[in-house]
């Protein structure tokens, strides 16, 4: 709810210029480094999703990695990780995709998912979307069916979640 939004915001640096000119990057690491607040934001993906409603959890490289091994930890799932190219030792499904500041390659074992595991893709920030639809891409390629999308913060200026449309989008917090 409205508490875990305000903790969120008030964990968020904002970088001027980074990676790129003109870019101002949400650094939600101080968020990661604080043992309370991180559980507390856990807890509430969890709560918002429940037990129930996924099999699988992919963690989107590199701070979805972070929040995908908690939520799986939490709630008894596994945990795949979506790697940019070229990290992942066997054979991959590849999607190259367009983002914010710039252009990346995302890969997933072809053998990642159960046949019908209904998969939660989580990743920190949803801006353009141009990740998470590629991840979509990569999990029904690999077998799964995407149960939705969370992140803890959406930039909604970026349109993101139109671009997972009709696929649920759930944001801690948007901006
Ligand atoms: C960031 C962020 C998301 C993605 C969101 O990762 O963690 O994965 O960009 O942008 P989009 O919605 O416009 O696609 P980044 O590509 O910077 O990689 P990193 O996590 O490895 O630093
Ligand atoms: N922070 C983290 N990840 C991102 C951002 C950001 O500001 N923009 C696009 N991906």
């Amino acid at each position: 709810g409205p508490q875990v939004a305000r903790l969120v915001a008030s964990r968020v640096l904002d970088v001027p210029d980074f990676p790129k000119p003109g870019v101002v990057f949400k650094d939600l690491m101080p968020l990661f480094a604080d043992g309370a607040v991180f559980r507390e934001v856990i807890d509430g993906i969890v709560a918002y999703h429940g037990r129930e409603s996924f099999d699988a959890v992919a963690g989107i490289e590199a701070r979805g990695f972070v929040i995908a091994a908690a939520i799986a930890y939490a709630t008894g799932v596994g945990v795949v990780p979506v790697r940019k190219a070229g990290k992942l030792p066997r054979a991959t499904h590849s999607a190259s995709y367009a983002l914010e500041y710039g252009e990346a390659t995302l890969e997933v074992h072809q053998d990642a998912f159960t046949a019908g595991h209904r998969v939660l893709v989580v990743d920190d920030v949803l801006a353009t979307g141009g990740t998470a639809e590629a991840t979509l891409d990569l999990v029904e390629r690999a077998g799964g069916t995407v149960s939705g999308f969370t992140v803890l913060m959406e930039l909604a200026f970026l349109k993101g979640r139109e671009r997972l449309a009709p696929r649920p989008v759930h944001a801690l917090l948007t901006v």
